[in-house]
């Protein structure tokens, strides 16, 4: 199964926070899982000065640090490490890369070139690979988010790359996509007719999708800053994860059958226009507050702030997907930094049933819920009424799960992280779980209309403490749609 996948991979931006934090320690579990072909060689490639050993020692103690210690094999990370090689190059610099010629002993490998550097280097390093013969139109080319800041700049950086790579060469990565669970919506909605009948507005009420994570900023405030949470977060994730649960279903599992259907609903979106804004987003900024029992400071006193800083670090919308399967259906997406926990998960509230002859007191419980968890915990949980037990409760109703918790279910003590399943679709070449160009300009369209808005009104983020579920205001949002967002009862 390897030998279709032996390659070469020149990784720039390799001693980064994504490159050793993510990408190497991905690269180690598939060699664990025997799933990198004896012939495939990593380049590390960085303007550091050092040498292949030194930079091989220091990975060797990323590894140990990044991997978990019951997954960590030292003997094949000194393994693994054989295989990379590291050469010091600036990346603006079109003489440097001659060197990259002399590593490709074996043509026959394919070459990917992961581009783990800031987005403004991408159209860069393509025009000087290109200039060096370093590659040709079977080359795979991985570029991270963030592509722009808006649609404009979104289209620089896409046009840059389109100058040197057709579009089935481009791997654009959403990591959101890799993740097991992820990629099961696609599972549970088109290989579970029970699911597949009841999926429109016909059935649904409304959507809950949540990606909410408990820590703060993490010294990124330079980057983040400038992002805010509606274009780090909601412009690829949240969007991501809408489409998979609104699209149609695709004729076939090819990847662009599955990209032409979410970029239809991104096309649906109804556009969030200046005078909606008050019923339609919330955006907030955390406070001091606590996470995890402990004080923590606001974004404006994080190391590095800009004390009159208006970033959003939380954001609630509504969606609206403007089709004849959605007509009606809210979808409230809501995520933000410094929630009191971490945690992504889809909520489908189904409508009731059309009479109802039980208790009055109890009709609010009389909506069926899909629960999906993302993370941590993942797996799927029903809800649906039964009777109470006991005589004394006649037809009492009660709420209860059907539940499906991966871990037990399947007995897997391990998800793959995402870049792992990332990595090695790459390998096959398989674009299925990338983003293509229009679904990124599309979801841009819609969310710069909502940043326009922002700008315009000269509204300040509210304020929500750190450890709460971000502004109130993003509660009441739906609670004046006369719905509510999902609670345990
Ligand atoms: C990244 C964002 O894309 O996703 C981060 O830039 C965020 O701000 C992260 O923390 C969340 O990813 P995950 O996999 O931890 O949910």
């Amino acid at each position: 199964k390897t030998s279709d996948t032996r390659c070469d991979l020149m990784l720039f931006g390799a001693v980064g926070d994504l490159a050793q934090r993510k990408l190497f320690p991905a690269l180690y579990q598939l060699e664990c899982a025997g799933l990198l072909a004896p012939e495939s060689r990593v380049l590390a490639l960085a303007r550091r000065d050092m040498e292949t050993t030194g930079f091989r020692d220091q990975l060797f103690d990323n590894l140990k640090r990044y991997v978990k210690p019951a997954e960590f094999d030292a003997g094949v990370a000194r393994g693994f490490l054989e295989r990379v090689e590291y050469r010091l190059l600036d990346f603006t610099d079109p003489a440097g890369y001659d060197v990259l010629q002399t590593w490709r002993d074996a043509p026959d490998n394919e070459l990917i070139v992961y581009m783990a550097t800031p987005p403004a280097m991408y159209g860069v390093i393509a025009r000087n690979l290109k200039a060096a013969s370093c590659c040709n139109e079977n080359t795979r080319v991985v570029v991270e988010k963030p592509i722009g800041h808006d649609l404009e700049s979104s289209k620089v950086i896409n046009d840059e790359l389109g100058e040197v790579y057709n579009e089935n060469q481009l791997f654009r990565i959403d990591h959101y996509l890799g993740k097991e669970t992820v990629q099961n919506l696609i599972a549970l909605r088109f290989a579970n007719n029970l699911f597949a009948s009841q999926w429109d507005q016909n059935h649904i009420s409304h959507v809950e999708i949540t990606v909410a994570e408990s820590v703060g900023i993490e010294g990124r405030w330079g980057y983040f800053d400038k992002a805010g949470q509606i274009r780090d977060m909601v412009q690829n994730h949240l969007l991501q994860l809408l489409c998979l649960i609104a699209m149609d279903p695709p004729a076939d599992l090819s990847a662009d059958s599955l990209r032409d259907e979410k970029v239809k609903v991104l096309k649906a979106l109804k556009t969030i226009r200046p005078d909606m804004m008050d019923s339609y987003v919330v955006r907030g900024q955390y406070t001091a507050g606590t996470s995890d029992g402990k004080p923590v400071p606001g974004y404006l006193e994080e190391e590095g702030a800009n004390k009159g800083s208006e970033t959003e670090t939380f954001v609630a919308l509504k969606a609206e997907i403007e089709n004849w399967r959605w007509s009606g259906v809210p979808f409230y997406i809501r995520t933000g930094k410094r929630l009191p926990e971490k945690l992504s998960q889809i909520i489908i509230h189904f409508k009731p049933a059309p009479h109802y002859i039980f208790d009055p007191d109890q009709k609010h419980l009389a909506n069926n819920k899909l629960i999906i968890r993302l993370q941590p915990d993942e797996g799927m949980s029903l809800r649906i009424l039964t009777k109470d037990h006991g005589l004394d409760k006649g037809m009492r109703l009660r709420q209860g799960p059907l539940e499906l918790t991966f871990s037990e279910t399947f007995e897997t003590d391990r998800i793959p992280d995402a870049y792992e399943r990332l990595l090695w679709e790459i390998m096959k070449g398989n674009q299925y779980l990338f983003v293509r160009r229009d679904e990124v300009e599309y979801a841009w369209r819609w969310v710069d209309q909502v940043i326009r808005n922002w700008r315009d009104s000269g509204e300040p983020p509210k304020r929500y403490a750190a450890g709460t579920w971000g502004p109130v205001a993003s509660i009441a949002m739906i609670t004046r749609d006369g719905r509510s967002l999902y609670e345990d009862v």
